[in-house]
């Protein structure tokens, strides 16, 4: 039975805050969206919060998951803008391990997109690589771990979309949870 219940804070689609709780198993799952640059719906100042902010803000410990996603918003700007935003992440993710060992951080990378005559103006897959070659090398050598979304979607049949399709997404999720309980 889903145990899971999505607390209904009535928050914008995509842009959240979402939460959902597991009372039986003590599961808290809180998801927010990234600040600028956004691609989405117009999002409350109050809600435009940094991703090394909120880690700053966080607890953590042995009983807390953090998982980031940091790519997409930033493929339309120089990969200098980029390599500035995750070294802030990664100082924050230090600070994170440092007083609170223990705290489980994962990271999904970039994945390919379907790119039609418009959005080819604007994207790349090739800058895309490059992006997600960044990210992995920024968070080499700490106890971060990779939800490799590129390989995922580059070796799956289903067409390359920005969203990949729920298969690919369970693919993903299951290596969340492998991670979570090895
Ligand atoms: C959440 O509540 C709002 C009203 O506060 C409602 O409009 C919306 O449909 C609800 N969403 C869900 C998923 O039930």
């Amino acid at each position: 039975t889903k145990q899971l219940k999505e607390f209904n804070l009535s928050s914008p689609k995509n842009v959240g805050p979402f939460m959902a709780v597991d009372t039986t198993h003590n599961i808290l799952v809180r998801y927010r969206c990234h600040g600028p640059p956004i691609r989405f719906s117009t999002v409350l100042s109050s809600e435009l919060r940094y991703i090394s902010n909120e880690l700053d803000g966080l607890a953590g410990g042995p009983n807390t998951v953090v998982v980031l996603s940091i790519w997409s918003h930033f493929s339309t700007f120089p990969v200098e803008v980029y390599i500035r935003r995750l070294r802030h992440i990664r100082r924050a993710v230090v600070r994170l391990m440092d007083r609170a060992p223990g705290t489980l951080v994962v990271i999904r990378s970039a994945n390919l997109q379907l790119l039609d005559q418009e959005v080819s103006l604007y994207n790349s897959d090739w800058f895309s690589l490059q992006l997600d070659a960044t990210l992995k090398a920024m968070f080499k050598g700490l106890n971060v771990l990779m939800v490799d979304a590129w390989q995922m979607t580059a070796a799956h049949h289903l067409p390359h979309a920005l969203h990949p399709p729920p298969a690919i997404v369970g693919n993903m999720i299951d290596v969340l949870l492998s991670y979570i309980c090895p």
